[in-house]
């Protein structure tokens, strides 16, 4: 076990805690009791904010359900292996999250990394599952790298589900394409059919609208995003986020170019750099060095625990 991860634990058997009572008139309470009908809708300027958050609640519960159909060898550990280690790191993360949370405003975190294959997709899915594990928080998963989602092929689900592409173009609504996982508390916003132009339906500024209304139904929005370099896309979501969680991958990450990126990220944005690590071929020690640390810029933590 790394050092890292055993003081985190000692850190988080200091600190544990629980997620914080919702009010009473939470939207889970409305969840049980309203009609499965309505549209996600955008909080109108000056309508009824009861009313708006109803309609929402009544949008979440009507999204079309989604069967997973994960793979024999999935790695997704917080769904179907969820008394392994890799699934017990991930909890360890989560509760950090929920640490921090109490400290500063913290909703919408982006999973990225340098560049493409160190884990990014896997995190923030197994992250998300994680998270939708309370009874109470909603947890809506999102990705966000519309060049090469990979989450909906991650999940066993169809590729060419609509999603936030044709959100944006303006051919679906986002009640049409927020879907809930069966067997979970867990939305998915799959990224859609890869778009000619990525970068300008992203500049468009609906992005920031759709991410603004999704905000007031959901209490974690985990957003997988493209890598850092040598795409534009990926500070777009950095601007739209709370925090970012950056992935380094044994054997893939490289020191120089990790320590770039943290130069350069806003430091109160970053949360911390997830270790992601398989040094064995052996699928049950593939996550045994997920290790979640608190990082800050200059503090470049090695990718190898
Ligand atoms: N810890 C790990 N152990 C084994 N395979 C992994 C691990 N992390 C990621 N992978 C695999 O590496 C590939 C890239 O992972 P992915 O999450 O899609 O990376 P990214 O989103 O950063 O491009 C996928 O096939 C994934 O299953
Ligand atoms: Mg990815």
């Amino acid at each position: 076990m790394s050092h890292i991860f055993e003081a985190l634990l000692r850190a988080e058997a200091e600190r544990s805690g629980e997620d914080s009572p919702r009010p009473a008139e939470s939207l889970a309470d409305l969840l049980q009791t309203q009609e499965l009908e309505g549209g996600l809708a955008q909080p109108a300027p000056d309508g009824n904010p009861e009313q708006e958050a109803v309609t929402g609640a009544e949008a979440l519960a009507a999204a079309k359900v989604l069967f997973p159909n994960l793979a024999a060898n999935s790695r997704l550990v917080c769904l179907n292996d969820q008394r392994s280690l890799g699934a017990e790191k991930f909890r360890v993360l989560g509760l950090r999250l929920r640490n921090l949370r109490e400290k500063r405003k913290l909703k919408r975190v982006v999973v990225t990394s340098t560049i493409p294959e160190e884990g990014k997709s896997l995190i923030a899915a197994n992250l998300a599952l994680n998270q939708a594990r309370s009874r109470v928080l909603k947890t809506l998963l999102i990705d966000g790298d519309l060049r090469r989602p990979t989450l909906a092929r991650l999940f066993g689900l169809s590729a060419s589900l609509p999603g936030l592409t044709e959100c944006l173009r303006g051919e679906r609504t986002l009640a049409e394409i927020v879907y809930r996982l069966d067997g979970s508390r867990l939305w998915f916003l799959p990224a859609g059919l890869p778009p000619e132009n990525p970068l300008e339906l992203m500049q468009s500024g609906r992005l920031a609208e759709l991410l603004e209304g999704l905000g007031g139904f959901f209490d974690w929005v985990i957003i997988d995003s493209p890598p850092v370099m040598p795409l534009a896309d990926t500070p777009f979501w950095m601007k739209l986020c709370d925090g970012v969680l950056m992935v380094a991958r044994e054997g893939v990450t490289e020191r120089k170019p990790l320590k770039r990126v943290l130069d350069l990220l806003d430091p109160s944005l970053l949360l911390g750099v997830v270790v992601n690590s398989c040094s064995s071929s052996d699928h049950k020690s593939y996550y045994q060095r997920y290790s979640p640390v608190s990082g800050s810029k200059g503090e470049v933590p090695s990718p190898i625990e």
